[in-house]
């Protein structure tokens, strides 16, 4: 029994790009009934037959669910197209209405590992997708005002800064205790770049909040009307749970840096390598 017999066919039913054909939110709906059940943070399986010169071969490769679990009828996933990517290429090139499949849930990155009411949610680029089906999550439960949560969202230019007005519309939102800290590493030369973003690595945001020395070349700057003791009064030491996903040099670089800083012991610490 091979892989795509223990997965089940999903439909895509939507696919919004954001500001580039390479990035993109995709919708699928199940075939039949509703989707498996989740917790907010885990990821399915999803795969489908890829041609290959050699003939066709399936691949599958584990996404991050950004919908919630309490909304079963479709699933969400955030995705970027790799260069060259074996799956991603394929995937992009589906048609709304096209079948692909899935399996799962699977993933330990869920809040139900802390019991700590403060919560930092650090990602880069995709992987921002598991904080929103957590904070949507949170919301819908009537939960969210039970945490401080802040997202330091990172990215390369400000037109990867996907499920902005989502996040802005939380900042706002009296459901939620929410600071969203967007910020792109490479600033200079984006057309996009404005002072409500702040610049840099996400790690060196990090850093700079945690008084430590940048690790990459641009100066952290925080976005404007936002103060380092603004973030520093929502992390407090010892009562802060970090979740990092995405790039995994960002991930332990982040780590070092709170190990070092004494921030956070390693135990409230929650990471999710996307490679
Ligand atoms: C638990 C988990 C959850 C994940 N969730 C997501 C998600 O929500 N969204 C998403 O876009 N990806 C996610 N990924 C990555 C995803 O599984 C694939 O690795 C990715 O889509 C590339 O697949 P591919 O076949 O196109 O590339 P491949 O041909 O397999 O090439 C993979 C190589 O591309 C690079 N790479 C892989 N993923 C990325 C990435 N996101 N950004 C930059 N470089 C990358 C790495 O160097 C990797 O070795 C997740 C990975 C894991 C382990
Ligand atoms: N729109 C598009 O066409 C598009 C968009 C995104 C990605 N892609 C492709 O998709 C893949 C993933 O790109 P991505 O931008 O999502 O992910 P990424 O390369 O991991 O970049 C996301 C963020 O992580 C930072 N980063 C990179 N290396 C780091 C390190 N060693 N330590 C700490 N932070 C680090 C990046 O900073 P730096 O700027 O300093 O690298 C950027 O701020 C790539 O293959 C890319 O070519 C295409």
């Amino acid at each position: 029994m091979g892989i795509k017999d223990r997965m089940k066919p999903l439909i895509l039913a939507g696919k919004t790009e954001i500001n580039d054909p390479s990035l993109a939110i995709f919708r699928f709906q199940p075939v039949e009934g509703q989707i498996a059940n989740f917790e907010a943070g885990q990821y399915f399986t999803i795969g489908d037959d890829v041609a290959k010169p050699e003939g066709v071969k399936f691949v599958p490769r584990p996404y991050s669910i950004s919908s919630s679990p309490r909304v079963r009828d479709s699933v969400e996933f955030y995705i970027v197209k790799v260069d060259g990517g074996e799956f991603t290429t394929h995937l992009f090139n589906k048609k709304i209405g096209e079948t692909l499949w899935y399996m799962g849930p699977k993933g330990k990155f869920t809040l139900n590992h802390t019991k700590l009411a403060h919560l930092v949610f650090i990602g880069t680029g995709t992987g921002l997708a598991p904080f929103v089906s957590m904070i949507r999550t949170l919301k819908m439960d009537g939960t969210a005002k039970n945490f401080t949560l802040t997202l330091m969202h990172g990215n390369r230019t400000c037109a990867e800064l996907g499920y902005l007005d989502e996040m802005r519309g939380y900042e706002t939102d009296p459901a939620l205790n929410f600071a969203y800290l967007p910020t792109v590493s490479r600033p200079d030369g984006d057309p996009g770049w404005n002072a409500a973003v702040g610049r840099g690595r996400v790690n060196d945001t990090l850093r700079f909040l945690l008084g430590m020395h940048k690790q990459g070349k641009v100066e952290p700057v925080l976005p404007a009307r936002q103060s380092r003791e603004i973030f520093l009064e929502r992390m407090p030491p010892g009562k802060t749970a970090y979740f990092l996903c995405g790039n995994p040099d960002m991930i332990s670089d982040a780590k070092a840096a709170l190990a070092e800083s004494k921030f956070a012991p390693p135990e409230e610490i929650f990471s999710e390598d996307y490679w």
